[in-house]
């Protein structure tokens, strides 16, 4: 499963991509805002930190004004991928970015049907919004096991990258779906590997260490 960082903050993104965990990166519209600067200037500095995917989202909502904002976009690195509304414009301008060999990343997921579409449409990557679901009462992973059943079914080449990942469990829920990207704040991320009883060990050990009187090296 690849690991992408949801976050325009440059920091952390640094941060992800010293550990070696960090396989690309997600911003949206309201990431780019809460980070206060400069849409194009952040992207090319998380396109210069993170060789993966980077995406980067269009806000024209018609095909020809998506289309504008893609080229401005696609120019800034080779690994930004455009990330367009699941709308009927949205797709088609997906159609015409992967024929031309740029990635694109169909964001605001909701149902297995839009998740269909967009890998008709070419997309390289759907993202199926599993937190908002649970928020409305649905249960966001059936949404990753069905579509994860359809792309299977037909052997579609569009990666189920799994967003608004709200805790732990929704990533090893979506691992074990065998969804093929997950992209979380950052602060999740460092969740995955904490556990008090790691912490725990580690105390008693060292308190053991210690009454041995021992060094090593
Ligand atoms: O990648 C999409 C994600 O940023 C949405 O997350 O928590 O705003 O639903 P959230």
């Amino acid at each position: 499963m690849k690991f992408f960082a949801d976050t325009a903050e440059i920091a952390e993104i640094r941060e992800l991509a010293e550990t070696g965990l960090l396989d690309g990166v997600t911003t949206n519209p309201t990431l780019v805002h809460k980070s206060g600067r400069d849409f194009i200037e952040t992207i090319r500095e998380i396109a210069a930190i993170c060789p993966g995917p980077v995406s980067a989202e269009v806000v024209a909502l018609d095909h020809d004004g998506m289309m504008r904002e893609a080229d401005i976009l696609r120019a800034i690195a080779p690994n930004i991928t455009i990330k367009v509304p699941l709308t009927s414009a949205g797709l088609k301008a997906c159609r015409a970015l992967t024929d031309g060999g740029t990635m694109v990343n169909v964001t605001l997921c909701f149902s297995a049907a839009q998740a269909l579409i967009a890998a008709k449409a070419g997309a390289t990557f759907i993202s199926p919004f599993v937190g908002r679901h649970d928020d409305v009462g649905f249960n966001g992973m059936d949404l990753i096991a069905d579509i994860r059943m359809i792309y299977d079914n037909y052997d579609f080449a569009t990666q189920i990258l799994v967003a608004s990942v709200r805790h732990p469990m929704h990533v090893v829920e979506a691992a074990k779906l065998g969804a093929d990207v997950m992209t979380a704040p950052p602060k999740i991320i460092h969740q995955l590997y904490k556990h008090p009883l790691t912490d725990n060990g580690i105390a008693s050990f060292l308190k053991d260490w210690e009454a041995t009187g021992q060094k090593i090296g």
